[in-house]
Order: C-alpha cells, then sequence, then structure tokens
C-alpha cells in the first residue's frame, strides 16, 4: 500500500513536507495553522540570542519566476521564542518541530542550540545560509572550515540532531563534506541565492538592503543540482528545498537525493494548503508509477 513518510536523523515525518524557515514560523499559532495545511514537520524562523529588527522595508518583491525576500533575520531573541514554543507544545504532540538558529561564531552557536534543546525542539537546524545578513548565514557557511567548526561545536553542546542549512554554492559538496565530518546529522539544501531587483522608475535597487534572497520555482534547477551534487559524496541524509511548488517538483528532489522535503515560497503561490496538495500529487504520480514508498525513488536519477 503507498504510503508517504520518511525518516530523517531519527525524526518520522509525515508526509516528509516540512515547513521551511522563514514562512509562517514565528509564532505558535501560525506553526499551527501550518501542521493544519499538511505538513509533516515544521522549521521555525531562525532565532538569534538577542531580539533583532531586521532590514529597512520594502523586504519582499513577486518577481515572475519567484520572489525575492530581505527580511533580515528579524527575530524576538531566544528567550522569547521560547514561549512561543511552549504554547506549539501544549497544541501539537505528535511532529517533529525544528528550532532554526544563526549566530556570529561558533560559540553563540552552542550556547544558542543548547538554550533552544531547553524548548523541548526535536532538531536543530543551523542557518548557515541567508545570503544578506552581514556577518551570519552564508557569510559563515560558504566556508568548509568555518561551517564544520559551528557544526561541531553545536553537536558537542546539544543532545538533538543537528541539521546544516547550507548555501547554494558551487562548492556545496565540498561544504557538505565538512559538516558531515563534523557530526552533522543531515543537510538541508538549500536556502535562497542571493539576488537583487532595480525600480526602473525610482532607477535605484528595489530592496531597503538592496540586496536579498530569490527564492519559488525560478530557483528550483540550482536547488536540484545541489542536492545532486551533495548526494553523491555524504552519507547522511538531505533535505531538499528550493521551488517546490508540486508533487512532481518534490519527486524531482527525491530523485536528485532527498529524503524529505521543505517547502516556503508554495504557500504564498498555493495557499495554506499546498502541503496536502502536494502530497496528493506525489501520491498520484507514485501510484500511477507503481511506487509504494518514498524510499524506492532517493537518489535514483544517479543509478
Ligand atoms: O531575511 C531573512 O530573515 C532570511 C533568512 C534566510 O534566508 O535564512
Amino acid at each position: 500500500m503507498l504510503t508517504l513518510h520518511s525518516k530523517v536523523a531519527g525524526l518520522h515525518f509525515e508526509p516528509p513536507l516540512i515547513l521551511a524557515s522563514g514562512i509562517l514560523g514565528q509564532t505558535s499559532s501560525s506553526m499551527f495553522i501550518s501542521l493544519k495545511g499538511g505538513f509533516g514537520g515544521i522549521v521555525t524562523k531562525s532565532t538569534g540570542l538577542e531580539p533583532r529588527e531586521g532590514h529597512q522595508n520594502p523586504t519582499m518583491l513577486e518577481l515572475d519566476t519567484g520572489l525575492i525576500n530581505a527580511m533580515g533575520l528579524p527575530n524576538q531573541g531566544v528567550d522569547i521564542f521560547k514561549e512561543e514554543l511552549k504554547e506549539l507544545f501544549q497544541m501539537v504532540d505528535d511532529v517533529p518541530i525544528i528550532g532554526s538558529i544563526f549566530a556570529s561564531d561558533e560559540e553563540q552557536f552552542a550556547q544558542l542550540a543548547a538554550s533552544m534543546e531547553e524548548s523541548g525542539v526535536h532538531a536543530i537546524e543551523l542557518n548557515l545560509s541567508c545570503p544578506h545578513a552581514k556577518g551570519y548565514g552564508a557569510a559563515l557557511g560558504n566556508d568548509p572550515e568555518m561551517a564544520g567548526t559551528i557544526v561541531l561545536n553545536v553537536s558537542e553542546s546539544v543532545n538533538l540532531p543537528v541539521l546544516a542549512k547550507l548555501p547554494p554554492a558551487d562548492n556545496i559538496a565540498e561544504i557538505a563534506l565538512a559538516v558531515q565530518g563534523a557530526g552533522a546529522d543531515g543537510i538541508v539544501a538549500v536556502n535562497t541565492l542571493k539576488a537583487m531587483a532595480i525600480d526602473v522608475e525610482t532607477r535605484k535597487p528595489f530592496l531597503g538592503n538592496k540586496v536579498g534572497g530569490y527564492s519559488g520555482p525560478g530557483i528550483k534547477p540550482v536547488g536540484l543540482r545541489c542536492v545532486y551534487e551533495t548526494y553523491s559524496e555524504v552519507d547522511i541524509p538531505i533535505i531538499g528545498c528550493g521551488g517546490i511548488n508540486t508533487g512532481r517538483d518534490a519527486l524531482e528532489y527525491v530523485l536528485a537525493g532527498a529524503s524529505a522535503l521543505e517547502i516556503g515560497s508554495a504557500i504564498y503561490y498555493r495557499g495554506k494548503k499546498a502541503p496536502s496538495k502536494i502530497s496528493n500529487e506525489m501520491m498520484e504520480i507514485m501510484a500511477q508509477e507503481g511506487i509504494d514508498t518514498l524510499e524506492e525513488l532517493i537518489g535514483v536519477a544517479h543509478d
């Protein structure tokens, strides 16, 4: 019988569609609503040690082939965010909740991860990939050695699975090998692509921060390439992310090597029920192809 589930880093996802960080992951109610839309797991909005306002408006723009945003990692700080998680855990207890964190060095990452662990999250996702926040995210994750150092410090400070969310770098497989060697339990590939838009009338960059992160359908070929190249090199599971809008997109990622998928922009395009729609489309295609489990398809494009 056809079932849509997957195990990643010891966590069971059913369906293996997870709310990506940054979309509806900031409050207990928005996370709860996302689960009702059909997600099998949640990654919270990235949290830092201290409150942070983020970048100036405008912070988001719709393009023909996706979205570009530069929120700038706005958040309430981990202590206040833990109260949101407390409320969420009163409403749900059967779905993996993954705490996303960002920091500027390995010590802060380790401190933050330990604090997040106290909230009861089931795993930590390290934001090593935000493309537009100076000194954070991709500024660290593009360097394999730094990415490995952060993973090592975090792995030693928590008793939770540690997932490294990587940037869409040319050398993503090298970074993935470094984080695997440092103890990562899984890789999330990929975050948004560093990009910009210019307003022709004002003749100025559109976003307050000038550059932002490009997501949505236009980046799927890049995300797929990253998952494919990473799968060839590492043994730990990969969660695919980037431009997954339909069940067919999701299965492409699985064939490239993903064991589960993170979904963000599809909520913008297909509404709150996007994950249910994507699950149904995946199962329809799997049924047509005579496939019973996702496992049968993981990485098959490499054979
Ligand atoms: O602007 C933001 O908060 C984005 C974060 C990210 O891309 O990781």
